[in-house]
């Protein structure tokens, strides 16, 4: 089987209550008729542009024509020499890279008729505990709406919980005392994230303050490349720290300053299957533990998180992919499914996902920033009037 042409086709899917966000589905045509899938998911986030698809299209046809699907390594080369990493989580070669990567993958596993956690080293579990996550409140509307949202959740199923923390702290600690009080033990709060948006010293004294609600880790409690205010969050603070891994260099030097306790791998930031599992050999070579982490994909990009879940023995605490329940909409026959707040494996070849041309067709439109502001886009929320 040899790659003969890349599709790219945009589509734009709203949040239930929230923003829209575009994506690039990838498919990687051959000269069978199988076709790779993969997906440049959640291009909506800073810097505030989108690049040009058929300029893309025609650049990557250059890069694929010809290969193997088998030859991953080879694939992994040529985008890292044309889309390199550039050590900032929501760059957009990333995302690049990733769409391909994935695409590749799901081709390879379909040439050998495996599903694609079986070319990773095989199943060492079987679903993955999925932490719901609660973006940020910027409004006093927003923190009634997030508990009527963890209450349906649990319900559901779902345990664990991320709160995503740091723009207006007094409403953050308002709505994390009201889900104690109202859910009591029910309710896990896997993390606080913090998103980089304040500096150490800021984020420490808040998980200070809370620290009576309760909660297992403290995610970026410092700001972006800040690793000295890593160590001191990591001193100081009596819960594991994570922190995203978005390039070689940045794990090498986490690893080196003993900065972290946990590694928040995602597909998405560090690239595609292939960089995450060289993320995931540095943290067990470490001995830190992972967790899958996401920028919320549709169901494609959703099945790869699920597929290196599986396969990744340094995977263990819950993670976070839940872009299928969050999305109005999304582009393939059967999504992903969660049984009881946990993200199962797709069934099937390759990735397990097949692509409905009506549903693609009817998300189908140009990559857009309007309708937006940046506060809106970095807090995953809705300006509310
Ligand atoms: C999302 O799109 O919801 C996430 O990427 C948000 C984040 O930055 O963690
Ligand atoms: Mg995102």
């Amino acid at each position: 089987t040899r790659i003969t042409g890349v599709r790219l086709t945009t589509v734009n899917t709203p949040r239930h209550n929230s923003i829209t966000c575009g994506h690039v589905m990838v498919e990687l045509l051959t000269d069978t008729d199988l076709v790779g899938l993969g997906e440049m998911s959640d291009l909506q986030h800073l810097p505030r542009f989108h690049f040009d698809i058929p300029e893309l299209a025609a650049t990557l046809e250059d890069l694929l024509i010809g290969l193997d699907p088998l030859q991953t390594t080879e694939v992994e080369r040529r985008l890292e020499a044309n889309f390199p990493q550039a050590g900032y989580i929501y760059d957009k070669s990333r995302a690049i890279k990733c769409g391909v990567d994935i695409a590749v993958w799901d081709l390879a596993a379909k040439v050998l008729g495996l599903p694609l956690y079986q070319l990773l080293g095989g199943q060492v579990r079987d679903s993955v505990p999925i932490a719901y996550p609660v973006f940020r409140q910027q409004s006093e509307a927003d923190v009634e709406r997030n508990l009527t949202m963890v209450d349906r959740r649990l319900d559901e199923g779902f345990e664990f919980f991320r709160v995503y923390v740091g723009r207006d702290l007094a409403l953050d600690e308002r709505f994390l005392r009201e889900a104690r009080d109202r859910f009591g033990d029910r309710l896990t709060i896997k993390s606080l994230d913090f998103s980089n948006l304040l500096d150490a010293k800021s984020a420490c004294s808040f998980a200070e303050r809370v620290a009576d609600v309760g909660y297992g880790l403290v995610e970026a409690p410092a700001p972006n490349h800040d690793i000295r205010g890593l160590v001191y969050a990591r001193d100081r603070l009596h819960v594991p720290i994570s922190e995203h891994v978005y390039s070689n260099r940045w794990a090498l030097d986490l690893v080196a300053a003993d900065a972290v306790d946990v590694f928040n791998v995602s597909v998405i930031a560090i690239g595609g299957i292939t960089p995450a599992r060289r993320i995931f050999a540095i943290a067990e070579a470490a001995e830190k533990t992972c967790l899958i982490g996401t920028t919320q994909e549709l169901s494609i990009g959703t099945a790869a998180a699920a597929h290196v879940a599986m396969a990744m023995p340094a995977a263990t605490l819950p993670s976070d992919p839940v872009g299928p329940l969050l999305y109005t909409r999304d582009v393939v026959r059967e999504p992903v499914r969660y049984e009881k707040g946990r993200l199962r494996v797709p069934e099937g070849h390759g990735l397990g996902m097949e692509l409905d041309p009506d549903l693609l067709a009817a998300s189908a439109g140009p990559l857009t920033w309007r309708h937006t502001t940046a506060d809106a886009v970095v807090d995953r929320q809705q300006v509310t009037p």
